[in-house]
């Protein structure tokens, strides 16, 4: 005998509309990579297709990254670089749709996370910075052309995305990479980050009109998250040495 589901519960079970598109009920796969990555889609594609199945609402994919400056190998990561990449992840969204779920794409850049092992290009964040995690590679700092050029391969993965068949694109902005690099004090002393916020992070992201997403589906405007991700400078910044 099936018990009778808690009236509580019943909200869970109903379509919530996310902007534009609607959801078929409130369970929500955050963005998690897989081990799969670009170079393996199909395995990608079943996997976000049982996931629908058995019954999350949205389904998304794992980081997608929107430029070869933003190669996390060997981990395994999704590439929106260029047309070639449609068709794989087309097949996800296809795997989603397919039991009436939405699917969701979350575009990555890591700024100076990526040590871009597999690329060789050189990386870039908001000012010349160690490569966190991996070889001792180095990030040059961003300058203006670099910051609109950022901007072009975001909007030309969010076109190629939806071409795929996305009903949600993500600006990843959390997890330390390069839209939370220019947004967070504590890469930099209150000197580094109030120059670099003054130069290139007001003109920039902040009135291009993005709306923020972070991992559990929360959105906010950039200045509200600015707000939230205020946070005590380190008295000894490794950067400029203040
Ligand atoms: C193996 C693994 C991979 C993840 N990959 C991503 C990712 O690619 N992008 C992302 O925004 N969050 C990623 N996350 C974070 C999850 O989306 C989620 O926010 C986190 O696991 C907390 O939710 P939970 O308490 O339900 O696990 C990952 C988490 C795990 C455990």
């Amino acid at each position: 005998m099936i018990p009778e589901m808690d009236p509580r519960h019943a909200i869970l079970f109903e379509p919530v509309k996310i902007g534009p598109v609607t959801a078929p009920n409130r369970f929500y796969q955050t963005p998690h990579a897989t081990g799969f990555g670009w170079q393996r889609p199909q395995s990608g594609a079943a996997l976000r297709g049982v996931k629908a199945e058995g019954g999350w609402g949205v389904v998304c994919t794992e980081y997608c990254s929107i430029h070869p400056s933003s190669d996390d190998s060997p981990y395994a990561f999704l590439t929106m670089w260029d047309d070639d990449d449609i068709a794989p992840l087309a097949a996800t969204a296809d795997a989603i749709h397919a039991h009436g779920s939405l699917a969701g794409i979350e575009l990555w850049h890591g700024g100076f996370h990526a040590s871009n092992r597999m690329t060789r290009v050189p990386g870039i964040g908001p000012q010349v910075q160690p490569a966190m995690y991996h070889l001792p590679t180095t990030a040059r700092a961003m300058d203006k052309a670099d910051i609109r050029a950022f901007r072009g391969w975001q909007r030309d993965a969010a076109k190629r995305a939806k071409q795929a068949g996305f009903d949600i694109v993500y600006v990843y902005a959390g997890h330390d990479y390069l839209p939370f690099q220019f947004l967070s004090r504590r890469i930099c002393c209150a000197k580094c980050w109030k120059t670099r916020a003054k130069r290139w992070v007001t003109p920039a992201p902040w009135r291009s009109g993005w709306r923020w997403t972070n991992s559990t589906g929360q959105t906010a405007s950039a200045p509200t998250m600015r707000a939230a991700m205020w946070w005590p400078c380190s008295p000894n910044c490794r950067t400029c040495g203040m």
